[in-house]
């Protein structure tokens, strides 16, 4: 790959993976993703983020260096914003042919560089406000934004060009569609990034949200020109914008998130989804947004990003064997690790010879801060009058959703 210039001396260096893998080892990723790693070539050389060997991104991070006239031996500092094998996993390979190279990172961060690459030398540790001075009017400056996403992650501010290499904060799944930049975007594939910040939001960052609203707080002092995180897009055309954007995602969990509808629900023989399709009338009947997933059919990932985005949320699953649809219990252990809290919910399923998929129900959403509307559990197949109810509930949920403003502004496009 050849380098991209972002900004005088700044340099994307990154690659582009296509791969079967699923990303850290749960998500799948068949959009791929973008490693993006950044040099600054001024009288010293960093670079900004590493690669891991996967899907030849290492070769292409080396030809991209040499495509600047550069190899590996004159890399001075590795700036490692975040410490997670993505960023990282070529770092051991670094270790011996970057000889002089010093890598840059926080007190935590130094710890984990030992404990996964048995890098223990040539380290300097960092913390907020620290700068490095590359010379030619480039320097890199630090702050910590801990746990977005892990305990030890900074980012890094070039003050010359005004851009923040902001690590895993603002990225996304996918690869790039033909330009690493924003503001060369075709509208009509804004909605493939909107899809995958999003998705790559719920999965990976969600629980984190206090401290994305902290970094937000702590980078609000930096006038920013570009924002280049460590995936996805290089927020150069409206930076403010992909702020504002996830500011609200950061704040899905701390209140009820957008007027629509996520209905999850998995059957055995049909008597849970009779429930399912007198529900659904009900909720078309007001004309909102609803998303439907089905389990165990379709990946948690993409339930987990329309979940979050939902302040309704509607759970359908049958009892097996004495407790909850196993499916859906792995879905919910989701929805609880991830956090998504503050959303209004009705669960509904079906049972034969005894219950516990209500049991397990009330149990996964305890600590969730969830406004549970109603339960509707049934033996068998719902009665005519289980069904006229089912519907008439879920016609009143979708109307109390619809009282919930739109967190999205005009502006956010
Ligand atoms: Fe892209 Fe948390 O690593």
């Amino acid at each position: 790959m050849k380098a991209v210039k972002i900004a005088d001396k700044v340099f994307w260096i990154g690659a582009n993976v296509h791969s079967e893998d699923l990303f850290e080892g749960i998500w799948p990723i068949p959009n791929g993703i973008a490693l993006n790693s950044y040099v600054i070539k001024a009288n010293k050389v960093a670079v900004i983020e590493l690669v891991r060997e996967w899907g030849g991104a290492s070769m292409s991070f080396i030809e991209s260096l040499r495509s600047l006239n550069l190899t590996l031996k004159d890399v001075d500092f590795i700036i490692l914003n975040h410490l997670e094998p993505d960023h990282t996993g070529f770092a051991h390979i670094l270790k011996s042919l970057s000889p002089k190279a010093k890598f840059v990172t926080t007190e935590k961060g130094a710890a984990l560089l030992d404990g996964f690459y048995g890098i223990d030398e040539n380290i300097m540790v960092v913390k907020s406000g620290d700068k490095v001075d590359l010379g030619e009017n480039k320097s890199l400056e630090f702050i910590e934004i801990p746990h977005v996403h892990w305990p030890e992650t900074m980012a890094s501010y070039e003050e010359d060009s005004k851009i923040l290499f902001s690590g895993d904060a603002f990225g996304a799944f996918g690869v790039h569609q033909g330009s690493i930049f924003d503001d060369q975007t075709p509208e009509v594939n804004k909605p493939y990034w909107e899809q995958e910040m999003l998705r790559y939001y719920a999965n990976i960052i969600a629980m984190f949200s206090p401290n994305v609203i902290k970094a937000i707080d702590a980078l609000a002092q930096f006038k920013i020109n570009a924002i280049a995180p460590s995936h996805g897009l290089i927020w150069r055309g409206k930076p403010e914008v992909v702020i504002k954007k996830y500011s609200r995602y950061a704040n899905y969990n701390k209140d009820f998130a957008e007027p629509e509808i996520c209905v999850v629900w998995g059957s055995m023989y049909g008597n849970t989804e009779a429930m399912l399709n007198a529900i659904l009338k009900g909720i078309a009947s007001e004309g909102i947004y609803i998303h439907i997933h089905r389990v165990p059919n379709e990946e948690p990932s993409f339930i987990l990003a329309d979940a979050y985005k939902s302040a309704g949320l509607i759970i359908g699953a049958p009892t097996y064997e004495y407790s909850m649809f196993p499916p859906m219990k792995y879905l919910l252990e989701l929805l609880q690790k991830k956090h998504m809290w503050h959303k209004k919910v009705i669960y509904f399923g079906s049972y034969g010879w005894s219950g516990g998929a209500q049991k397990d129900f009330n149990a996964l959403s305890e600590h969730m801060n969830w406004d549970i509307i109603e339960q509707l559990v049934f033996k068998g197949h719902p009665t005519v009058q289980d069904l006229n109810k089912g519907e008439e509930i879920a016609k009143k949920f979708a109307q109390s959703i619809l009282e919930i403003p739109s967190k999205i502004k005009d502006e956010d496009y």
